[in-house]
């Protein structure tokens, strides 16, 4: 049995001054309690007990090329000694800007923001000031950050949720004020006569479509084919904005995210995480008549640490290495990530466990099952989520660290030791399972 003692002592310590622990509530789904983590490289973590794990979770995204990467981390090293934020521009977010704007698919034009949660919320407040209209429609299971404005419906339990083909909206917090539910349509995703149901019965109300374009976080869930056109098409027949949220997908499941990887351009489009490897930076690209509005219409965004100087020189070093090569670096990422769902999905069949693996290479989901591959929130809430934690327990004595929600995140440093380091290890978990 590994030993998490530090850990404990050191929870218990920070309880002490620290509300609740934690600086997020989502640190709270760690066994047995929220770890403490002396130093991460590469594809490795190394707890304050010694403990050595090979890291799944990438800080839920944000490190895509390993931990501490060094070329990223020299620029941002270098960067230092020029400052950190002046409360007025400075030539990298420029160069940043017109690299993004090249890459990104429809980014006529980019704003930067600091974290996801804010980024959602700008992009909502201009959708909002577009079209003149409040409503947002947003999909069941799909998360987008944690404001009262977005934490809705995300994981609601159904007994609250309503019936499928028109869902109730949920906050997903006690202190978010009711008044906000208003302003909200909660719709099924992954299947268009529900969405179109839902713009008719709002007709002439909704400002915008925000969706997960893979629905990561309820699932790592593809669209099905032709479903992502099809929302683009419905917001243009209905005059809403489409909103793709891809803080998780975005220079993940390509270096253009998910508007790349199924051809769809939406109007706005969000992305954070792994777009700095690890530094904090989010931004908005999108259409310039609607980014404009921020200056036409006076749609007030503001944030002190915005292109602050070391996200700034962050992602330009990350850009490097991403880009290079046309790409290369992806299709190494996707072969590996390809060798370990595979080699999962075997391990699952040898040991006789209701075993699916659903996702895409870079970022995918063990789910356990007998059932057809999930398709939407319901689909995945019908799952065995206490199975799933049990895997997950025993990958974690087996050095294998995995986000509680059943997600793997790959990054560039899982090469293939790692990868077959990490099925032996799920062979010795799958084994303590079953025999368990
Ligand atoms: C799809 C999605 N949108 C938005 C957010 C919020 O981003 P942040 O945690 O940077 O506020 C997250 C965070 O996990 C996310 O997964």
């Amino acid at each position: 049995m590994r030993s998490y003692t530090k850990s404990i002592a050191l929870y218990e310590k920070s309880r002490k001054h620290m509300a609740g622990g934690v600086s997020s509530n989502i640190r709270y789904a760690s066994v047995p309690v929220p770890l403490f983590f002396a130093r991460g490289e590469g594809a490795r973590l190394y707890d304050v007990d010694g403990n050595v794990h090979i890291d799944y979770v990438l800080g839920n995204g944000p490190a895509i090329l390993g931990h501490a990467p060094k070329k990223v981390v020299d620029a941002v090293a270098a960067s230092l000694v020029e400052g950190q934020v002046f409360a007025a521009q400075h030539p990298r977010e420029a160069e940043l800007a017109e690299r993004l704007s090249r890459l990104l698919p429809g980014a006529e034009v980019v704003r930067f923001a600091t974290s996801g949660t804010e980024a959602v919320l700008m992009a909502m407040r201009l959708a909002r000031a577009f079209t003149n209209r409040s409503k947002i429609l947003k999909f069941e299971g799909h998360y987008h950050g944690w404001s009262d404005q977005a934490f809705i419906s995300t994981k609601p339990s159904l007994n609250e949720a309503g019936p499928a083909d028109a869902p109730v909206p949920v906050a997903g917090s006690p202190g978010m004020p009711p008044s906000v539910l208003d302003d909200v349509v909660v719709c099924g995703w992954n299947d268009l006569d529900l969405l179109e149901q839902a713009l008719e019965r709002h007709r002439g109300e909704v400002a915008g479509v925000i969706m997960e374009p893979v629905m990561v976080n309820g699932g790592a869930i593809p669209p099905l084919p032709g479903y992502l056109e099809g929302v683009r098409d419905l917001c243009r027949k209905h005059g809403a904005l489409f909103i793709c949220d891809e803080v998780i997908t975005g220079f993940r499941v390509a270096l253009g995210g998910a508007q790349a990887k199924y051809g769809v351009t939406a109007d706005l489009v969000i992305y954070a995480k792994a777009v700095a490897a690890g530094f904090p930076l989010a931004l908005v690209a999108g259409r310039r008549d609607v980014m404009d509005t921020l200056l036409d219409k006076g749609v007030m965004h503001g944030g002190t640490y915005n292109g602050n100087v070391q996200s700034m020189a962050a992602a330009l070093a990350a850009l490097d290495i991403l880009e290079a090569d046309n790409g290369a670096i992806y299709r190494g990422m996707e072969a590996c990530g390809q060798r370990l769902m595979e080699g999962l999905t075997l391990l699952g069949a040898k040991h006789g466990l209701a075993m699916l693996v659903q996702g895409m290479p870079a970022i995918f989901q063990t789910f356990f099952t007998s059932a057809a591959a999930p398709r939407n929130y319901r689909d995945s809430m019908a799952t065995d989520r206490d199975a799933m934690l049990s895997f997950h327990a025993a990958l974690q004595e087996e050095g294998v660290r995995v986000q509680q929600g059943g997600r793997w995140f790959l990054s560039t440093a899982h090469d293939k030791p790692v990868i077959d380091e990490t099925l032996a290890a799920a062979d010795r978990a799958m084994a303590k399972m079953v025999r368990h």
